[in-house]
């Protein structure tokens, strides 16, 4: 039954009382035009308790199907917050179940719509159960489709976990996201907070890393989620969508980096000038901005870019890094997306805090996502390549499938102060003005690009302004592996 035809029932008008937009207008406006098929708008609970008998609204305040977004098919499901305050019983819960687990049958990627008190509380346990198997229907389809979350309006518990459970988590500026509410906060611990410094946008877009893009209504939400699809494939069993090839945008890249390795600059101009059109759907941006995360084409053809930002933190690896690196790049591995690796990295960041918080544990993921990745996966060393961070950002011996390095680059175990230090110290203790020569003298001898090109560490010194056809050339050869399923994507 499409949209047009279905109109809204006047059984829903009581709980339909509550402004804002009800969960078919939303669908309506995020797919194709007509393109909504509803299943189960006849459905409707049937719990007694609490005075629900008296409330038994269609749809039960969630509305599934599916559609097309751009022509290619998605499924959906929508939970409206004027029916029941969008909680999820057991007849809420089958919807949704049904909608993910008919996603993987049918290989297409699966966006729930979430505005939710959580669990239906007059449902007591059978609530419970029914978000117990909206997760075990996110975790069997992870990895298997795609699975997008937007989240607009005010979210709690199991509307929660949910999302988080799913690859990507749009969120918009009116809604918030949290396990317990200020009340209960307040109860348990006798903090006084209010919803939006609990779990707003600013929280999740920059604190906790759960939002993956900040969105500022419903509609600039929509076209996030349109664009993000138009970067995936279907499901991990197909290619994603290739689109005519662009050039870059026209940038002097030489101009782009300074030579001295301690001045900032942005390192999404470099990307601009090396991906079709420049652009890039930049994800968890405004969360561990030290890495940049995105989704760009190169030659038509969609790939994930993972880049050190020169501008925060000078680039340097730390534990949000880590872990926004590592399920960014366990996505694109599940999908079939090739990976281009942009270096410039200091290290990892010292210190007890890191330490203490696991930044071992962190960077482990990392590792493990960059060497366990079968998708085809091309470095480019752009100025510096220090110590550890220098072999988890997808260096020769993690099996990157090829190593470029722009001609100034320097690889080494840590930069050349800290090195001279060390290695020189008793030198340096008797005749201390030969710190500057002898600085140099590693530069010369340990850093340079061209001995990681001898010894294969690199495989090709490039021209800046070569980047994108070398690119262009490696990736068209490197095809990667078959489609198929390899893994799912386990949060972070
Ligand atoms: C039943 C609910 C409900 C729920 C809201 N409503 N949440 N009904 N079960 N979980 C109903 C309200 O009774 C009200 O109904 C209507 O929805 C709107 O709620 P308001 O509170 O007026 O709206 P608002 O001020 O916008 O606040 C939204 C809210 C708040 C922050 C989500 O409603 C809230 O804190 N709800 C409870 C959250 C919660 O603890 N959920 C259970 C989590 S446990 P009327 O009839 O008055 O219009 C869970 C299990 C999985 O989800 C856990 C995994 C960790």
């Amino acid at each position: 039954m499409t949209s047009a035809l279905h109109a809204e029932t006047p059984a829903l008008s009581a709980d339909h009382a509550r402004p804002g937009d009800s969960a078919r207008a939303r669908l309506t406006r995020l797919l194709d035009h007509d393109s909504l098929v509803e299943l189960g708008s006849q459905r409707r609970h049937q719990a007694a308790s609490f005075g629900l008998d008296r409330r038994r609204p269609d749809s039960d305040g969630v509305i599934a199907g599916t559609g097309t977004v751009d022509g290619r098919p998605v499924d959906v499901y929508a939970q409206d917050r004027r029916v029941l305050g969008g909680s999820l019983g057991e007849a809420h819960a089958d919807k949704i179940v049904r909608t993910i687990d008919e996603a993987v049958r049918g290989r297409v990627p699966v966006v729930g719509i979430n505005d939710s008190g959580g669990a239906r509380i007059q449902e007591g346990v059978a609530a419970l159960d029914g978000y117990g198997r909206v997760f075990s229907a996110n975790v069997r389809a992870s990895g298997h489709v795609p699975q997008i979350a937007l989240v607009l309006g005010p979210c709690a518990g199991g509307a929660t976990y949910s999302p988080a459970l799913m690859d990507f988590v749009v969120m918009t500026d009116e809604a918030t996201m949290f396990l317990t509410g200020p009340r209960v906060v307040k109860a348990v611990t006798g903090e006084d907070v209010d919803a939006r410094a609990l779990g707003g946008p600013e929280v999740h877009g920059g604190r906790s890393g759960v939002a993956h893009f900040v969105a500022a209504d419903d509609e600039a939400a929509f076209a996030i989620c349109r664009d993000l699809l138009s970067y995936l494939p279907s499901s991990s069993s197909d290619a994603a969508p290739v689109a005519p090839a662009r050039p870059p945008v026209d940038v002097d890249l030489r101009a782009i980096v300074p030579g001295d390795d301690r001045q900032p600059y942005d390192v999404r101009d470099v990307i601009a000038g090396i991906v079709d059109g420049g652009s890039l759907l930049e994800v968890q941006a405004g969360w561990a901005r030290n890495l940049v995360i995105g989704f760009s084409r190169i030659d038509g053809r969609t790939v994930g870019i993972v880049a050190n930002q020169a501008a925060w933190l000078a680039g340097v690896l730390d534990l949000q890094a880590a872990e926004k690196g590592a399920r960014f790049v366990r996505f694109c591995d599940a999908f079939g997306i090739p990976l281009v690796v942009l270096v410039d990295v200091p290290g990892f960041l010292p210190g007890t805090a890191q330490e203490g918080n696991g930044v071992i544990r962190k960077g482990a993921k990392l590792l493990h996502a960059f060497a366990s990745a079968t998708v085809p996966r091309v470095t480019v060393v752009l100025r510096k390549a220090f110590g550890g961070s220098y072999i988890v950002m997808n260096s020769r011996s993690l099996g990157a499938d090829a190593v470029l390095a722009w001609p100034d680059a320097e690889l080494a175990v840590m930069g050349a102060e800290g090195a001279a230090d060390i290695i020189f110290r008793r030198q340096l203790d008797e005749r201390p003005d030969d710190r500057d020569d002898l600085i140099a003298g590693y530069r010369r001898d340990a850093m340079h690009v061209d001995l990681a090109a001898q010894r294969g560490s690199v495989d090709e010194i490039i021209a800046p302004e070569r980047t994108r056809e070398v690119l262009v050339g490696l990736l068209r050869s490197l095809r990667g592996r078959p489609p198929g399923f390899v893994h799912d994507n386990l949060p972070q």
